[in-house]
């Protein structure tokens, strides 16, 4: 049996305020991605995945949804995002949608209701309680963002508290009620019907409570230990989410963002293939820092903690809620280096548009803030070529541009093929053509120098090498194979000489 499409493809991930705006406003839309999607098939992705582009008032920047079944018209309407899912199919290209399931707007109609009084038949689907004795929050969680806000906020009219992991604007749904379950597989099953390959679950760890409600230790950041461990029901929740899935034919997927930080549970929430397809491991995958014994460490326990027959991993360095990995890495060269590990571990990685452009995090001024979160230097627009607008409409888009963007844009990258641009595009063809790269074995090997992190890709047909110097200094190491890809661009088509270059990975064809 071929594997699912999932298993093999390269998913990359637009965040559409940032992607390409085409009627003006200074944000990006759905357009713009339509009219870019012959830059992704050029790139050699498989799949997009695009945050949320629903209706909502923009508190989180569509985190915050009050329209799970419209489109936001700040990004188009819904036969533009229709059209955008045909043109991708029509090139090949897989979609998945950004499903909030953990958190609605409090503008959302169901919340409106929910707070109209303590009767409201919609009072169940979130999490009301009355204060505790001394007038307080009915427990001590904190909310993952603004840093320190109580995750209750009480609501003077009906005199009781509502529960938010996330800002007062996002109340968190009573997933224990059943109404809820039924409104919110009717929100997948219109999208699957529409045609949709899938999803991102967002904050899928958290979706069911501990129903006492516990106070807790904060973990990190405030967020409590109990919202971001799993609960048995979150597990049941997932299991029928998946049977939902299931029964639609094609493959469909669900990727899930699991969030935990000391427990590194990820690998729990596949079940027995009845759960996730896919699950993130964060924040492991964005806090690893470019070090060999780390990275090491990670591929290891990857390998040792996913059941090999039930889970996949998945494979991730950046995203729209973490400081870009070029500007966490701290150069080009490592940025370039760590396009040949992400491309060629065992699983499904995740771009994230304008790393192939190796882009840093954009400097905001103080006054040009608007993420409560303070992730707004890798939401920057990505630029597209060399001109004062960088291919947007406008000068001046939501977000100031990344640094660098006349000489760091996809047109100037493009007419260079040593650039990091061609670089990724090298990686993903020879990944595609390649059954080794994309599902083959991985084997570390031992007894590797300081610095330097070793592994073999495998299968009956082929093997690969491929070796990646986390350090600035040449690494003498013993291998044998064809360069066929080096970082640097340097070299590629010969016999690898014994010595790893300061900053370079190569991919060595056995
Ligand atoms: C997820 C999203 C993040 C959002 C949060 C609340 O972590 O990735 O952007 O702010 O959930 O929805």
């Amino acid at each position: 049996m071929s594997a699912p499409w999932w298993k093999t493809a390269v998913v990359y991930q637009i965040y559409p305020r940032s992607f390409l705006d085409t009627d003006g406003d200074g944000v990006g839309d759905l357009e713009g991605i339509r009219r870019r999607l012959d830059h992704l098939v050029w790139l050699g992705v498989d799949a997009v995945w695009l945050s949320p582009v629903f209706r909502s008032p923009m508190k989180d920047h569509g985190y915050d949804v009050a329209d799970y079944c419209d489109v936001d018209p700040l990004f188009g309407t819904l036969a533009d995002l229709d059209r955008l899912i045909a043109d991708a199919h029509a090139r090949g290209l897989k979609v998945l949608f950004d499903w909030v399931p953990n958190h609605t707007s409090d503008q959302h109609p169901w919340f409106v209701e929910s707070r109209r009084s303590r009767t409201s038949p919609k009072r169940d689907w979130y999490y009301w309680r009355d204060p505790a004795p001394d007038g307080g929050p009915p427990n001590d969680w904190k909310a993952a963002f603004p840093a320190g806000i109580d995750a209750w906020t009480l609501d003077a009219a009906t005199g009781q508290y509502y529960l938010h992991q996330f800002l007062p604007e996002q109340p968190d749904l009573n997933w224990d009620n059943p109404d809820v379950v039924r409104a919110m597989h009717d929100v997948l099953r219109f999208w699957l019907d529409r045609s949709v390959d899938g999803f991102r679950i967002d904050v899928a760890h958290g979706i069911g409570k501990d129903p006492a409600l516990p106070n807790e230790k904060p973990e990190w950041r405030g967020i409590p230990h109990v919202a971001v461990n799993e609960q048995p029901s979150t597990h049941v929740q997932l299991r029928a989410i998946r049977r939902l899935t299931d029964g639609y034919p094609g493959d469909r997927v669900l990727v899930g963002e699991i969030f935990q930080l000391f427990t590194h549970a990820h690998d729990r929430y596949f079940g027995e293939n009845d759960e996730l397809h896919l699950a993130f491991d964060l924040p492991a995958s964005v806090a690893t820092p470019w070090e060999a014994p780390a990275w090491r460490d990670r591929i290891a326990r990857v390998a040792a903690r996913l059941d090999p027959i039930h889970a996949w991993p998945t494979w991730v360095l950046s995203n729209h809620d973490t400081p870009r990995h070029r500007s966490r890495f701290g150069s080009e060269a490592k940025a370039r280096a760590a396009a040949v590990l992400l491309l060629t571990l065992r699983g499904t990685p995740f771009l994230y548009a304008g790393e192939e452009l190796g882009l840093e995090d954009a400097e905001i001024p103080p006054d040009r803030r608007v993420d409560p979160g303070h992730r707004d230097g890798c939401r920057a627009p990505i630029p597209w070529d060399s001109s004062s607008t960088h291919g947007w409409p406008t000068p001046d888009p939501w977000l100031p541009w990344p640094p660098q963007a006349e000489a760091r844009n996809a047109e100037r990258l493009l007419a260079d093929d040593t650039s990091i641009l061609h670089l990724y595009r090298r990686l993903l063809s020879t990944r595609r053509s390649s059954s080794a790269l994309r599902t083959g074995a991985l084997t570390l090997h031992d007894d590797t120098p300081d610095g330097v992190v070793a592994y073999d890709r495998h299968d009956q047909q082929e093997r690969w090498t491929i070796l990646i110097n986390f350090t600035s200094q040449l690494v003498a190491y013993a291998a044998s194979g064809t360069i066929t890809i080096a970082s640097d661009a340097e070299g590629e088509r010969q016999r690898y000489s014994g010595v790893i270059g300061p900053d370079q990975a190569l991919l060595l064809r056995r």
